[in-house]
């Protein structure tokens, strides 16, 4: 099936979006140390942004999960393809995701973290599309809000290719 891509957010728009959600949360965290946990791989894009314009001290670890039964009717199961390398006991952790959808991946996972005692945990997510959430997830920084479309790009992919686009785009299906 050909398609093509239409932009969404240009590069410029998604920095500045990062860079807002970089200072919600410097003014939350003042003089606080934190962890970002970035979820692999789409996360990864985000995350590089966002750091560079945290003024807090601040490490980072990584966590690979895939859904069960994603594409079609998610299970809400998620398996751990790689934990984190440290530990989260007494940290405040922001997890940093690039798109939350159904709520599902990210509402299993912020379950299975906070049983590690971690200081504290918030959800950071460069893209929310809430018209699909099927699970109850607290979102507390969001950079941009988008439609109920299939996105590429700044990290997301399709069939793993198109990660690397510098823009959001919408993959749009020719007839
Ligand atoms: P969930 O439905 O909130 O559990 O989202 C699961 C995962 O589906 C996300 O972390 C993304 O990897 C992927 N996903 C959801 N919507 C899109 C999209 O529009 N484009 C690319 N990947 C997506
Ligand atoms: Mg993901």
């Amino acid at each position: 099936m050909s398609y093509h891509i239409e932009k969404l957010i240009d590069e410029k728009e998604v920095v500045e979006g990062i860079k807002r959600v970089a200072d919600k949360i410097n003014n939350d965290y003042a003089g606080k140390k934190l962890r970002l946990v970035c979820i692999l791989k789409g996360g990864v894009f985000f995350l590089t942004e966002l750091s560079k314009y945290i003024k807090e001290d601040m490490s980072i670890d990584f966590m690979s999960v895939s859904s069960y039964g994603s594409g079609t009717v998610s299970s809400g199961v998620v398996k751990i393809i790689k934990d984190l390398d440290e530990s989260i006991e007494g940290e405040n952790v922001i997890v940093v995701e690039d798109i939350v959808d159904t709520g599902n991946t990210l509402s299993y996972l912020l379950d299975m973290l906070k049983d590690r005692h971690p200081e504290s945990i918030k959800l950071c997510t460069l893209l929310d599309k809430p018209s699909r959430r099927t699970k109850d997830v607290k979102v507390d920084y969001v950079a941009f809000t988008i439609p109920d479309k299939f996105v590429v790009g700044y990290g997301l992919d399709y069939d793993q290719y198109y990660r690397n686009l510098p823009y959001v785009g919408v993959v749009e299906f020719d007839d």
